[in-house]
């Protein structure tokens, strides 16, 4: 069956760079289509004969709205196939005979089940856009809201349900939207899996007919799937680092979420996100709202890399605490792996006067300094200092790291309750629960109800005093468990269910109190390692703690995952002792460079470090701090993958082009078999740029300097040999 849509965006693919001065938003009246524009890309939906919403074009950039057609229903295919499951509806509600994934379901309380939106207005304020729309009989309005990132290619669009009945509405599944790829055949999806200690895994796989859910259930963002996608194109052989189309999403939630990713019988990919529908019913009295996640979208003609660096420009620019004008991350130390719950005033000290000798900015104290607590059986909730370890609190150990040049940071695991904690023995109904019913312990802890009101005042309360009353730089704010039970007894059977979204936007509340109470307070969202990373909690957190796995081998793959949504500035890499989970033992100057991928920090025993580590690890500090604006704020050029073979290499460019870095691993060599040539990527090749190798040893031909062309055409040979060798070259552009 021809598609009408296919058809009129393939006629104007023509790209003119003399449209730029259009509006980025235009609504196209006598064709009722609405275009978006971004500098490299074109979104266009309208409204059809019905008068719904129908989605028409997402892809490069369009230049000439005379080649778009009205939208058009598509026919039905047969008396299975109607009209709502062949039309792609930009967000259609669950009613009439639609078998695609909805954006909206509801149950209304005279039990009608049947909801069908069609357009009632719209507004243009510059680069957003706000669609109404109402069902055909009910006053229950889906208020769709789109904003336009021209500079960064990227689209978000989120969605309000609001209720003006005059009855009660339950709401079963809100989604943001749904992002809907060209019509055709062969489509592949990449998303990333994984688990605890093993987070962000790449995946690809050919996309088939049927649906495939990635989603996490668990209350919060997950370590086993992380709310991003990218689809590339079915030409050839696909998408890779540079080259061919990508489509790509992110959502902002860092709650219970779910991506339906489905492959029509008619050759239709969709992909709609939003809140998870497992064990979702939020019901919305007469003039409430509910407002859904934001979901982030973009595209690109330039593959993988591309779509990687507009993610990460767009994050650091819209998302990030700070914007563009945010600085590099602090080099932090943290003494967990060297201490565990063992600190103490004295021992902490220690620490703090070693770590300031290597170049150590920041100092962050880990568990174990409050209420009860010498291991993770007791004392989560009870957030006084504990009186043995910190005898007159924490001000003398903030004073002395102060006093060495760093700033303090603190461990704070706010959402969770030890049974073994005061504060469980005065309030066990905070934790959620079924009454009657066990509670699932997870690390011998329970999930306090953020839900909650008296929770969630309780706990901004003590963090504000924490902060109010010591010189407190950073938080790393830990969750390390899953929801159980998520029962919510007080809030009645109808709204218990709500907790899967109250308890979310309650913890976005507190942060964002507590940020815009202490402005320069900064914040590192952990959970169990990289449990909630997300477009959602990054608008109000400046880092991410990666995986509690800070092995050096297997965090290539793992900063590799990362780095395809999430740009390096957050991605927190620690350098740890060896051996180190898989019993592995790889050199600290492997661990440092694998490190140095992303925003640096320490977590050895420094003091079981040699004359020799504390030698190397100065040298190196003192090298990222000269190039962590290109590695933590640049361009990234993923050269190797470790998933590929035995050499892996990353290359960052600053935004200027001035400097550029290039880091560079090998498992394991075959004697005599050469380090395969590494071609640059992201240069002007017609600069010419100063080479020094960390290790000039390690370079096959001994350049000063080199030209952009060389670097890109004939590339960089190394000479890495043995097992987890590794080296790091930098380009300073000098002419
Ligand atoms: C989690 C974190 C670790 C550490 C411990 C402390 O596992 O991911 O980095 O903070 O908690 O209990």
């Amino acid at each position: 069956m021809i598609n009408r849509c296919c058809v009129s965006a393939v006629l104007s693919l023509a790209l003119c760079a003399s449209v730029f001065g259009q509006e980025p938003i235009r609504y196209l009246a006598e064709k009722k289509l609405w275009v978006l524009d971004t500098n490299t890309t074109s979104y266009v939906f309208g409204v059809n004969e019905r008068n719904q919403l129908q989605h028409m074009y997402w892809g490069k950039r369009l230049w000439r709205d005379a080649d778009l057609a009205a939208d058009h229903s598509l026919g039905e295919w047969s008396s299975f196939d109607g009209v709502a499951s062949t039309t792609p509806g930009e967000y259609a509600g669950w009613g009439s005979n639609m078998y695609t994934e909805p954006c909206l379901k509801v149950t209304l309380q005279d039990g009608n089940r049947d909801l069908v939106l069609r357009y009632v207005s719209h507004e243009i304020h510059g680069d957003r856009l706000e669609v109404v729309t109402k069902d055909i009989q009910y006053d229950l309005f889906a208020h769709l809201h789109y904003r336009v990132y021209p500079g960064a290619g990227i689209i978000e669009k989120h969605a309000v349900v609001e209720n003006r009945t005059s009855q009660p509405i339950t709401i079963e599944s809100a989604q943001a939207g749904t992002w809907y790829l060209p019509p055709g055949d062969g489509y592949r999806l990449s998303y990333l899996n994984g688990r605890w200690a093993g987070e962000t895994q790449l995946v690809q796989e050919d996309i088939h007919p049927g649906l495939k859910i990635l989603e996490s259930r668990r209350g919060t963002t997950s370590h086993q799937t992380n709310p991003w996608f990218a689809i590339d194109a079915p030409e050839g052989n696909g998408s890779d680092q540079e080259h061919g189309p990508v489509w790509f999403g992110a959502l902002g939630w860092s709650g219970s979420w779910r991506f339906s990713i489905e492959q029509t019988p008619h050759q239709q990919v969709r992909v709609t996100g939003g809140y998870n529908t497992f064990d979702f019913a939020y019901p919305i009295n007469p003039g409430e709202r509910l407002e859904t996640p934001p979901f982030y979208g973009g595209f690109t003609s330039h593959g993988f890399g591309e779509a990687s660096r507009m993610l990460h420009r767009f994050a650091r620019e819209f998302i990030l605490p700070g914007g563009l004008s945010a600085k590099p991350r602090p080099v932090l130390y943290n003494s967990w792996e060297a201490t565990e719950f063992n600190v103490d005033e004295p021992g902490q000290k220690a620490l703090a006067e070693k770590a300031a000798r290597i170049g150590i900015e920041r100092f962050v104290m880990d568990d174990g300094w409050f209420g009860a607590r010498n291991d993770d059986h007791a004392g989560l909730g009870d957030w006084y200092v504990n009186p043995k370890k910190f005898p007159n609190g924490l001000q003398p150990l903030i004073r002395y790291v102060n006093s060495l040049g760093m700033d303090f940071g603190l461990w704070v695991e706010p959402e969770m309750v030890n049974p073994n904690s005061d504060l469980y023995r005065k309030h066990p109904d905070w934790a959620m629960n079924f009454p009657g019913r066990p509670r699932t312990e997870a690390r011998n802890q329970l999930v306090l109800n953020m839900a909650r009101e008296d929770v969630k005042e309780y706990t901004f309360a003590w963090l504000d005093n924490l902060v109010t009353e010591n010189n407190i730089a950073f938080l790393k704010w830990d969750m390390n468990r899953n929801f159980s039970e998520p029962g919510w007894p007080e809030a009645g059977p109808a709204n218990e269910k709500k907790i899967w979204v109250k308890y979310v936007s309650n913890l976005y509340e507190i942060i964002d109190r507590l940020r815009a109470k202490h402005p320069k307070l900064e914040i590192e969202s952990c959970s169990g390692g990289g449990g909630r990373v997300d477009l959602g909690i990054m608008k109000r957190v400046d880092e991410a703690w990666t995986s509690d796995n800070t092995e050096a081998f297997d965090r290539l793959r793992i900063q590799e995952g990362f780095s395809y949504p999430y740009p390096a500035q957050v991605m927190m890499a620690w350098v740890t002792d060896v051996p180190n989970y898989n019993g592995r033992s790889t050199p600290l100057q492997y661990r440092f460079l694998v490190a140095m991928m992303g925003s640096l920090g320490i977590g050895n025993n420094l003091n079981k470090w040699t004359n020799a580590d504390f030698a190397l690890a100065t040298q190196m500090i003192a090298y990222y701090k000269t190039i962590r604006g290109t590695v933590e704020q640049g361009r990234l050029y993923r050269l190797f993958s470790p998933r590929a073979g035995d050499l892996t290499a990353n290359q960052y460019v600053s935004e200027d082009g001035k400097q550029s870095v290039l880091f560079a691993f090998l498992r394991a060599q075959q004697y005599g078999r050469p380090t395969p040539t590494i071609r640059l990527r992201g240069l002007d090749e017609r600069a010419v740029y100063r080479v020094r190798a960390l290790d000039g040893s390690k370079l096959v031909e001994k350049l000063e300097t080199a030209s952009g062309a060389y670097l890109q055409n004939h590339g960089l040979n190394l000479l890495l040999t043995g097992d987890y060798d590794s080296t790091s070259v930098l380009l300073e552009r000098v002419e």
